[in-house]
């Protein structure tokens, strides 16, 4: 297994290229099980654990996956429908193939994801909006088997109970070739959502209103080859940001839209962080000298649950004391005992973690336990004192696209090192 093994105490100077986002490209992949006829080509693709999973799980499906230079292209028409347990459960995101196949092979059997260390993830709002299109859905031996009407899904007004980021993409794929109207209310609003109906109008499918929370979708009979490019990916830049901020350096983020940020920039200028950008970059810079900031994860446009870690160890060394609540998922504070063990003073009552700033974090041997969790104790391990060696970094892999690169070109003293 791998290691990093990070020396701490160099401020992050430089320039950053922020990648394609993973979490829109992971549905915009799935929507290759839509084409009837051309390519889709994406492009500013990230270079991932997950796009490779999701690329081998999409060529276990009939689809033809190739890969060069940031560009993937997906062609062909799905030959299995079966989604099989050793795929989907290296990813949940896996589950994103289920309304593809659906709406366009007219059955689907999905493994369930099951449950992941930052909660138990039940997929049963996916599994709700699919019946009220008329699938009828069986959970037997860990599979979702599901299979659509006789001439296909159609239309319905799904309203969801809470709001789900995957449950409103895997509707959007399998509405856009159902018959009638689909009415999502109660939809996400993320980025990515956006980003998945832009890639879908593309492709001839007529969705109204993404990025607010109702979104209509006409059904369409067949679905076309486009080209489209993937979203910067705005966890990542939040990720690179926060780090900037705890080392006391400064960071310049490229290629990345500070629009989608505006929750993290807000709280960390609160914090005293200096924030400048334009249109597609960001600059970052701090002295370390932190004000605390009390953030609540909520849904977007709200502080994302995918950087609460990052900010709370930038907290960890902020002069007082601040809360972070967690709202989104039940155990993603799994961060907080590695913290703890380079120096930090964190109480967690439920789901709200109190932080009284400590002077320094002191480097140790780390734990990584997923993905946001991993970079976190990558951030901590670089403003701490001394050296760190972090376990278990495929997470890392799963989400940041060339890591250590990107940081050593800024000053880090970071390297992968053999267990
Ligand atoms: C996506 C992101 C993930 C991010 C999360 C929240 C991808 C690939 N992943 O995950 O990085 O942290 O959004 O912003 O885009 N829920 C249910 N039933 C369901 C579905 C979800 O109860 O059927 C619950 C979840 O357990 C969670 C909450 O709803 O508590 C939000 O989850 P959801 O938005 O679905 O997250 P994902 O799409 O899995």
């Amino acid at each position: 297994m791998e290691s990093l093994k990070i020396i701490g105490g160099n401020k992050l100077e430089g320039t950053i290229q922020i990648s394609g986002a993973k979490n829109a490209a992971l549905p915009l992949m799935a929507c290759g099980l839509l084409l009837d006829s051309g390519e889709l080509n994406l492009s500013s693709m990230p270079d991932l654990a997950d796009t490779k999973s999701m690329s081998l799980l999409l060529y276990s499906l009939g689809i033809e996956v190739k890969n060069r230079n940031n560009i993937t292209t997906l062609l062909g028409e799905p030959k299995s429908h079966i989604a099989a347990y050793d795929i989907v459960r290296k990813m949940r995101a896996s589950v994103l193939v289920l309304g593809p196949l659906l709406t366009r092979c007219g059955v689907a059997k999905v493994s369930l994801p099951g449950g992941c260390s930052i909660g138990t993830r039940p997929v049963d709002l996916h599994i709700k909006a699919f019946e009220q299109m008329g699938a009828k859905i069986n959970l037997s031996n860990g599979y979702i088997e599901a299979s659509a009407p006789k001439n296909g899904l159609y239309g319905a007004e799904i309203i969801f109970p809470n709001i789900s980021v995957g449950a409103t993409e895997n509707t959007i794929m399998a509405a856009s070739l159902a018959i009638g109207k689909t009415t999502i209310v109660n939809a996400a609003k993320e980025p990515e959502i956006i980003d998945l109906s832009n890639c879908l109008n593309s492709m001839g499918a007529n969705i109204k209103g993404a990025g607010t929370n109702t979104i209509t979708i006409e059904g369409v009979k067949t679905l076309h080859g486009c080209s489209h490019k993937v979203i910067s990916d705005r966890i990542e830049a939040g990720s690179f940001a926060i780090a900037a901020a705890m080392t006391g350096g400064e960071l310049e983020l490229t290629d990345c839209n500070p629009s989608h940020l505006s929750s993290l920039s807000k709280y960390l200028i609160n914090s005293g962080v200096n924030w400048q950008n334009d249109e597609n970059s960001i600059k970052v810079s701090s002295n370390g000298d932190l004000k605390p900031i009390s953030i609540k994860t909520e849904e977007y446009p709200g502080f994302p649950t995918d950087l609460q870690a990052q900010f709370m160890t930038l907290m960890c060394t902020a002069n007082g004391e601040s809360e972070i609540s967690e709202t989104i998922f039940e155990n993603r504070f799994m961060h907080v005992p590695e913290l703890a063990r380079m120096g930090a003073n964190i109480s967690v009552n439920g789901g709200t973690a109190k932080v009284i700033g400590v002077e320094r974090l002191n480097g140790a041997r780390l734990m990584a336990t997923d993905l946001r969790a991993s970079i976190s104790l990558v951030i901590a391990a670089l403003s701490a004192k001394g050296e760190s060696i972090i376990s278990r970094i495929y997470h890392l892999d799963r989400g940041y696209e060339k890591l250590e690169k990107k940081l050593i070109k800024c000053g880090a003293n970071i390297k992968r090192i053999k267990d």
